[in-house]
C-alpha cells in the first residue's frame, strides 16, 4: 500500500536555521567536552525493590552494590537512589528522620561508603535523594518545634493560627488527599503539609533552614555522592501572605481531589529560584557534581528552573514524556515547544519512569514500549530510565490487603496508587524473581518467569538487549548524546528526526503507528541501520526511503557527508 511520503520539505527551513543558530551559538560550547551528566545515562533505583542481601524481603544497599554489574553491562552512567535515610517510612523514605544517616533497613554507613566507592570503581556516579521540602515528624528538627511556641526551632516549619470557626487557616490542599494543614493540640496552631500530615514543610524563609539543608549536602558530597535529585523542588516556597488557591474549573468529580485548586499559591514562586540558587552555590563548590530538580510543570515553566543565569538545576527534570499523548504529531510538537524553550545553554533531559508514575510498558503497551526507549535514548538531553523498564517491567495489580502507599490509603479507588510500579526487580526466574529469599514487601509481578534479565540476556531481540544496543551506539557515538537535535517534517504516524555533530549524521525514524509506514528522506541520503526495535534488521541499506513496519522504529546511520538539515 502506497503511504504518503513522510518528507514534505517544510521542516527543511525550519531544520536549516535550527543548525544555523546552532552554528552561530553552540559551537564552542559543543566543542568543549561535555559533561559527564550532559553525555550519560542516569538509572533510577528504588532501593527496597532492586536487590534485597539479608534476607528480609526489603532491598538494601549491599543488593544494589552486588546488583552494579547489571547496570554496567546496561550501559548507563550514574544511578540515581530514591531516599535511603532513617525514617519512619511514612511515605517510603520521603519522610526523613535523619538526613546524614542511613536506614537500618537499607544497611551501615559502611555499606554506603562502600557502594560509592564500587560504584566509582566501576565507572559510575551515585546521585542521592535530597528531601529538602518536609521532614519526617519524628525528625529531632520537628519535635523540637512542636514542643512549644517559643522552641528555637518552632519558626523552621510553618504555623498558623486556626481560622475563626477553628478550622484550617487557609483552603490549601495536600497531594496526598484532604487539607494540607494539621493541627497540632498541644501548641493549638496548625502546621503545613503538602503531602501526608507525618510530613511537616520546612519553612524555606528561615535562613537556619537553608544552613541546615546546605550542610546536609557537604555532608554527602564530602563523601563522593554526584549529586543530589532534589524532591519536590518546586514546592520550596509558599505564598508568604496563605493567600487561597483559586478553583480549577476543569476539575470534575472522580478526578485527583487535589486538582480542585491550581495551587498557585503553594507552587511555582518566583521566590523558590532563590532557594536553588542556593542549593547550587552549594554544589558549585565542589566539581563535577549535578543537581537535578523534580518538577512537574509543563516544558515552558521549566525553562526558569535552570536559573536566570543558568545558576538555578543542571537538569529540571522534563516528565513531559510520562503523561505525552502518543502519537506522532503530538510528540514532534512536544520535543519542539521544550527545545525552543530552553534557555540558551540550558542541557536537556527526558524521563520514561519514575516511582510515582505507571510503567511505560503498561501506558503504551509493549510494542510502543520499545518504540518508546529509542525516542529516550536517541532524544536531545540526558535520559532517566527507571529500574526494571529495561526488561519491560509492568503495572502490578496489587492485592487490597497488600496496599503499602499512604495516597492508595488516603484516596483510595481512583488509580493513584504508586505500589504498582515500586515491585521488586526481575533478575531471573528462580523464586522471587531472585530479589530475596523471603516473600519481598511487594508481591512480584507474576510474569516475572518469562520477564527477567537472566531470560532476556539470553534472548537476541528482548527489551533488555534493545537498551544495550541502544545505549552501546549512544556511547560509542557523540551525535547520539552531544549531537544537535534536527527535526525532520513528517505526517502521519512517523516522527523524524536527525542527531548529527562532528560530521556524523543519524536519522532516527519511528512509527508510532500500527501499520506500515514509508520513511522518505530525499533520494540522495544513503546509509545503513543501525539499530531496530524489532531487532533484525540491523545492516541493511536504506536509500532515500525506509518502510517501516508497524510498531518499529530505527536509527540509521546515515554515509559519511550526509546531513539531514540539507536534505531536499
Ligand atoms: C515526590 C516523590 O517522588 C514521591 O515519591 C513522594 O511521595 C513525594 N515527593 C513527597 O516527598
Ligand atoms: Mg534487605
Amino acid at each position: 500500500m502506497p503511504l504518503p511520503p513522510a518528507w514534505d520539505g517544510s521542516g527543511i527551513g525550519a531544520a536549516r536555521a535550527l543548525r544555523e543558530t546552532d552554528v552561530r551559538e553552540g559551537q564552542a560550547e559543543r566543542d568543549a567536552a561535555p559533561l559527564w551528566w550532559q553525555s550519560g545515562v542516569i538509572y533510577q533505583v528504588y532501593p527496597r525493590s532492586f536487590q534485597d542481601s539479608d534476607g528480609d524481603g526489603i532491598g538494601d544497599l549491599e543488593g544494589i552494590r552486588r546488583r552494579l554489574d547489571h547496570l554496567v553491562d546496561l550501559g548507563v552512567d550514574a544511578l540515581w537512589i530514591s531516599p535511603i535515610y532513617p525514617s519512619p517510612m511514612a511515605d517510603f523514605g520521603y519522610d526523613v528522620a535523619d538526613y546524614t544517616g542511613i536506614h537500618p533497613l537499607f544497611g551501615t554507613m559502611e555499606d554506603f561508603d562502600r557502594l560509592v566507592a564500587d560504584a566509582h570503581r566501576l565507572g559510575l556516579r551515585v546521585i542521592l535523594d535530597l528531601v529538602p521540602n518536609h521532614t519526617s515528624d519524628e525528625h529531632p528538627w520537628f519535635r523540637e518545634a512542636r514542643s512549644s511556641r517559643t522552641s528555637p526551632k518552632r519558626d523552621w516549619y510553618i504555623w498558623r493560627d486556626p481560622a475563626p470557626d477553628g478550622g484550617p487557616p487557609n483552603n490549601w490542599l495536600s497531594e496526598f488527599g484532604g487539607s494540607a494543614w494539621a493541627f497540632d493540640p498541644a501548641t493549638g496552631r496548625y502546621y503545613y503539609h503538602a503531602f501526608l500530615d507525618r510530613q511537616p514543610d520546612l519553612n524555606w524563609r528561615n535562613p537556619q533552614v537553608a544552613e541546615a539543608i546546605h550542610a546536609v549536602m557537604r555532608f554527602w558530597l564530602d563523601r563522593g555522592v554526584d549529586g543530589f535529585r532534589v524532591d519536590v523542588i518546586w514546592h520550596l516556597m509558599k505564598d508568604a501572605a496563605f493567600r487561597d488557591n483559586p478553583p480549577d474549573e476543569d476539575w470534575r468529580e472522580g478526578m485527583n481531589p487535589y486538582r480542585r485548586l491550581k495551587p498557585v499559591h503553594t507552587t511555582d514562586l518566583e521566590e523558590v529560584h532563590g532557594v536553588i540558587a542556593g542549593l547550587r552555590q552549594v554544589m558549585d563548590a565542589y566539581d563535577d557534581r549535578v543537581l537535578i530538580g523534580e518538577i512537574y510543570l509543563p516544558v515552558e515553566r521549566l525553562a526558569a528552573y535552570y536559573g536566570a543565569n543558568l545558576d538555578g538545576a543542571h537538569l529540571p527534570f522534563n516528565f513531559a514524556l510520562l503523561e505525552a499523548e502518543w502519537n506522532a504529531r503530538a510528540l514532534a510538537d512536544l520535543i519542539a515547544r521544550y527545545e525552543g524553550s530552553l534557555p540558551e545553554g540550558g542541557w536537556p533531559n527526558w524521563v520514561l519512569g519514575n516511582h510515582d508514575r505507571p510503567r511505560v510498558a503498561t501506558r503504551l503497551g509493549p510494542d510502543q514500549a520499545r518504540v518508546a526507549a529509542m525516542l529516550l535514548l536517541t532524544l536531545r538531553g540526558t535520559p532517566t530510565l527507571y529500574y526494571g523498564d529495561e526488561i519491560g517491567m509492568t503495572n502490578v495489580s496489587i492485592p487490597p490487603e497488600r496496599v503499602q502507599d499512604p495516597w492508595e490509603k488516603n484516596v483510595p479507588g481512583l488509580g493513584l496508587g504508586r505500589d504498582g510500579v515500586r515491585t521488586p526487580m526481575q533478575w531471573d526466574g528462580s523464586p522471587h524473581a531472585g530479589f530475596s529469599d523471603v516473600e519481598p514487601w511487594l508481591p512480584v509481578d507474576e510474569a516475572f518467569s518469562e520477564v527477567n534479565v537472566a531470560q532476556q540476556r539470553a534472548e537476541p531481540h528482548s527489551m533488555l538487549e534493545l537498551h544495550r544496543e541502544l545505549l552501546r551506539l549512544r556511547r560509542a557515538h557523540a551525535a547520539l548524546s552531544i549531537g544537535a537535535y534536527v527535526p525532520v517534517a513528517a505526517s502521519g504516524d512517523l516522527l523524524l528526526y536527525g542527531r548529527e555533530h562532528a560530521g556524523e549524521c543519524f536519522l532516527v525514524a519511528l512509527n508510532v503507528g500500527d501499520d506500515p509506514a514509508i520513511a522518505s528522506i530525499g533520494a540522495e541520503f544513503l546509509g545503513h541501520v543501525a539499530v531496530s526495535t524489532l531487532g533484525d534488521r540491523t545492516d541493511d541499506r536504506v536509500a532515500g526511503e525506509v518502510a517501516l513496519r508497524p510498531n518499529e522504529g530505527i536509527v540509521v546511520l546515515l554515509d559519511k557527508h550526509d546531513s539531514v538539515s540539507h536534505a531536499r
